[in-house]
């Protein structure tokens, strides 16, 4: 099989995010090496991504055209990272979100890569500028930041350092497209990227509403899930103005002044205090009490909608 590959990506850190990206790739046909700094961690995820497979096969969302055995042959554990890198095209990093440790990685990978390779991120919040400051192959270094569970949310924002080159940009927007995930770009970096830069603001303005009395936290969240989230899922907030409207500029005729006077009655950054996280607490726990086995149970059946809306997606919107 693995002569067959489409290319050898590796791994390096095989927790939560390292395992998904270990089943995008090999559903893409590529071959896949899973390191890490503990040993049982590549037992652990060689194990779990067998039977995340088995399942996924079984209920017929296992993405790709190849079967589970088929995907399963091409992920293979490798305890030494010089051996792992070697003749790879693509080395995603997935360690936990501690700059100091990213750094000491990429610095142990610029010492050992080649020209080619390209040395991308999977950091959520750490800018490119800081976390490739140094190296010498930082025209191949760039972040791709997945979203939470990335088997069924495709999005993946690419955002380059200062002197990433463009090929590098390509290649990884090529690669990203070529497993089934949706890859945008970020032009500059900025805190936050994007996704969490739009996610904080919701966030920001949700918090304010139930913190004034305006809204209960349960009825909030109805607010996104059965009302924006539901147009959200296909079209984005700027086709929405341009849908809602006789285009984009009509909207703008239309509505701007009325949303800048609502906008202006928007508070400062929330402080997230005890008190209010509390009662939002409080109100999440009656439907899903914050104990494990309950919120476990709900992340699995969050996961079991998102992939039949992925299942949905790709009948209406295909690629
Ligand atoms: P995790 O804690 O589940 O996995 C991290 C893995 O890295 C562990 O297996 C650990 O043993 C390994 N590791 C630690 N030090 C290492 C080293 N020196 N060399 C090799 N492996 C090492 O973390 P998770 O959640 O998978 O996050 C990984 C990255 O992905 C983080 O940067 C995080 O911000 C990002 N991310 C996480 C998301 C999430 O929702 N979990 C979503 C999007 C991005």
């Amino acid at each position: 099989m693995a002569s067959s590959a489409a290319g050898c990506v590796v791994i390096v850190g095989s927790g939560v995010i390292g395992r998904s990206w270990a089943m995008l790739f090999a559903s893409g046909g590529f071959q896949v090496k899973l390191y890490d700094i503990e040993q049982q961690q590549i037992r652990n995820a060689l194990e779990n991504i067998r039977k995340e497979m088995k399942l996924l096969e079984q209920a017929g969302a296992l993405k790709g055209s190849l079967s589970a055995e088929e995907q399963l042959s091409l992920i293979s554990g490798c305890p030494n990272i010089q051996e792992a890198v070697e003749g790879a095209m693509h080395i995603q990093e997935c360690v936990p979100e501690d700059l100091e440790l990213k750094k000491k990685i990429f610095a142990q990978l610029d010492s050992i890569v080649d020209d080619r390779v390209i040395l991308s991120s999977s950091t959520s919040c750490l800018m490119p500028s800081k976390l490739f400051v140094g190296l010498v192959h930082v025209k191949q270094c760039i972040v791709a930041h997945p979203v939470n569970p990335p088997y069924y949310i495709p999005l993946v924002e690419l955002v380059p350092h200062p002197e990433t080159a463009p090929a590098t940009v390509d290649r990884t927007h090529a690669l990203m497209k070529k497993i089934g995930q949706c890859p945008m770009r970020v032009q500059k970096e900025v805190a936050g990227f994007v996704l969490n830069r739009l996610q904080y603001a919701i966030i920001s303005e949700a918090w304010r509403l139930v913190e004034e009395g305006i809204v209960s936290p349960s009825d909030l969240d109805l607010v996104m899930s059965e009302g924006l989230g539901m147009r959200y899922a296909f079209i984005g907030p700027l086709e929405t103005m341009h849908l809602n409207a006789e285009g984009m500029l009509s909207y703008c005729d239309r509505y701007s002044e009325g949303m800048k006077h609502v906008l202006k009655t928007f508070g400062p950054i929330p402080e997230f205090s005890r008190a209010t996280a509390e009662k939002v607490n409080q109100d999440m726990c009656v439907k899903v009490p914050d104990d494990p086995e309950h919120l476990a149970a709900r992340r699995q059946w969050r996961d079991e909608c998102l992939m039949r809306l992925a299942k949905l997606k790709s009948q209406v919107q295909p690629q």
